[in-house]
């Protein structure tokens, strides 16, 4: 008679097999994880922001009757990388997903603000001076990056008398 059966038992406990979660939670996986998608959307972002010519700078169209130099130069280092068409790109402005933040925040600054357009949109000298004296502008995040452009008090006042004469 037969004893063979279909099931071979071989006595040795089969290895549970680690959930799919489990397995992605290893840091190695982790870290394969992340690289391939920092990878992803570099190759994603890189083209769409490039064809899209966000990070472009427009012809300068006209700019305030500046006062004095000094004016012009204060908001040239404080404020033209967001609200004017001469933004210096830096290097991780190239790098998603910061790229997208700086991105974003040329678009919405030059669409509230720009130096270089002066005169296409209705801006209040008040609202702009008022942006300077509260702190508001620049932004603490541009501040991180950029910390050349930290006015001291002496600057921002000179920056606020110097908008109130050139912005009309
Ligand atoms: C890092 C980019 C950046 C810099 C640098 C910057 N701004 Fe802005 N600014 C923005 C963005 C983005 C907005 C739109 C945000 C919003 O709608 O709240 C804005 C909005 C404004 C507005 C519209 C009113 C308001 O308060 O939202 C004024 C006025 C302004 N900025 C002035 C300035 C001045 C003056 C400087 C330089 C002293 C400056 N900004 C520097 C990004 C910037």
């Amino acid at each position: 008679m037969s004893t063979s059966t279909n099931s071979p038992r071989s006595g040795r406990a089969v290895p549970a097999r680690p959930s799919l979660f489990r397995s992605i939670l290893r840091p190695r996986n982790l870290a394969i994880t992340a690289i391939a998608l920092f990878a992803l959307i570099q190759v994603v972002s890189f083209p769409v922001i490039s064809m899209a010519g966000w990070q472009t700078n427009p012809n300068p169209l006209a700019e305030p009757a500046w006062d004095k130099p000094e004016t012009r130069a204060l908001a040239v280092r404080a404020c033209y990388d967001c609200h004017s068409d001469e933004t210096v790109w830096p290097w991780y402005s190239q790098v998603a997903p910061v790229s997208w933040l700086v991105t974003r925040h040329v678009i919405d600054g030059r669409r509230k603000l720009n130096f270089s357009e002066w005169g296409v949109r209705g801006v209040e000298v008040n609202e702009v001076t008022r942006a300077v004296r509260s702190g508001k502008m620049p932004t603490k995040d541009f501040l991180l990056m950029h910390p050349e452009a930290k006015l001291t008090d002496a600057e921002k006042q000179q920056l606020i008398d110097g908008l109130s004469a050139s912005l009309r």
